[in-house]
């Protein structure tokens, strides 16, 4: 075994897997403050940006081969609702980023998540009847957050609320009009995770949700044939490409995921794991390499790509060799 390990050369002949700045999607954070950027203390190297700031960072994500970047908002408090009315404003941060790069960096793809907690005061995904997230109320506003960012120039709708059937009535509601060419990648076996945390700071929805959870919609860890089941649904309902969230912690669903379907299939390396690996190098306590190994560990599961908020990082050093 160890003449093929011998040399580079060698190495890198017979190497099973590779990953290139094609496999990334690259989320970003988009506020509406002054400040071009602002830092999000629980995840060391990634800011909230201004509009501009993002049409520059979209620009140099495409000049490094990155292909599609994903948007998520940080709204402040006084633009929340209960129903998450902001969602549905053809105005609101999302749209207006989408609007700016899509005129600056045409080429780039956007994929815009579709789910109400960045909008809500109870920071839930959907819209709550005597206390609960209702399924069918939400999906009726779902498929409205779905048109106005397909107005406003959305490439990939990413419906991450996990309420039952709305892949299907988003897919219906873009056909009827006539956004038949927008994608939907369905977050399809999203679990209810504690390595959200970051992101719910990024967005500012932590505060909102307190100590609520979102285990009434998100997966439970313990399941592994239900994440089957699920993404069944959504491919029935005409999901063009499936995720599955957290990547790190649910290796073993990414490989089942891809061997059952075969679809064009993503792994979400979430907030969480970023942190803890960007938290580690900084201490000195892992080397910086991990961050790659980690993203290798997901395609080589079966992944086809990686959203991953490491993915200029990855991408400079990919081409820097
Ligand atoms: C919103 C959403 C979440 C993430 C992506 N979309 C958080 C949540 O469901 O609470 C998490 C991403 C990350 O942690 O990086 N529905």
């Amino acid at each position: 075994m160890r003449r093929n390990r011998r040399d580079d050369w060698a190495r890198r002949l017979v190497a099973e897997t590779t990953v290139s700045a094609a496999d990334f999607l690259w989320p970003v954070f988009v506020h509406d403050a002054a400040a071009a950027r602002t830092p999000i203390p629980s995840m060391l190297g990634v800011d909230r940006l201004s509009i501009p700031a993002l049409v520059e960072a979209a620009g140099e994500a495409q000049a490094l081969g990155i292909p599609v970047i994903a948007l998520f908002p940080a709204t402040p408090s006084d633009k929340k609702t209960a129903e998450g009315d902001e969602a549905l404003n053809p105005e609101n941060i999302v749209c207006r980023a989408i609007r700016a790069v899509k005129a600056a960096v045409p080429d780039i793809g956007i994929l815009c998540d579709v789910a109400l907690d960045p909008f809500t005061t109870h920071g839930h995904d959907g819209v709550l009847r005597d206390g609960k997230v209702h399924n069918d109320d939400t999906v009726a506003i779902l498929c409205r957050q779905a048109l106005v960012q397909a107005e406003a120039g959305c490439d990939i709708i990413a419906p991450s609320d996990m309420m039952d059937g709305r892949v299907g009535a988003i897919r219906d509601a873009l056909d009827a009009k006539g956004f038949e060419h927008v994608s939907i990648m369905a977050y399809a076996a999203k679990y209810a995770s504690g390595f959200y945390g970051p992101f719910r700071d990024a967005i500012g929805s932590k505060s909102s949700l307190g100590k609520a959870d979102k285990r009434s919609y998100q997966m439970d860890p313990a399941n592994s044939d239900e994440a089957l089941r699920e993404i069944a649904l959504d491919i029935a309902e005409g999901a063009d490409m499936v995720m599955v969230k957290p990547a790190l912690p649910y290796l073993d669903i990414v490989r089942r995921v891809k061997d059952r379907f075969g679809m064009p299939t993503f792994g979400y390396q979430v907030s969480g794991e970023y942190a803890m690996i960007k938290g580690a190098i900084e201490r000195g306590w892992l080397d910086p390499s991990v961050m790659m190994e980690s993203l290798m560990s997901i395609k080589r599961a079966g992944a086809d790509g990686i959203l991953t908020y490491a993915a200029v990082e990855m991408a400079k050093a990919l081409k820097a060799g």
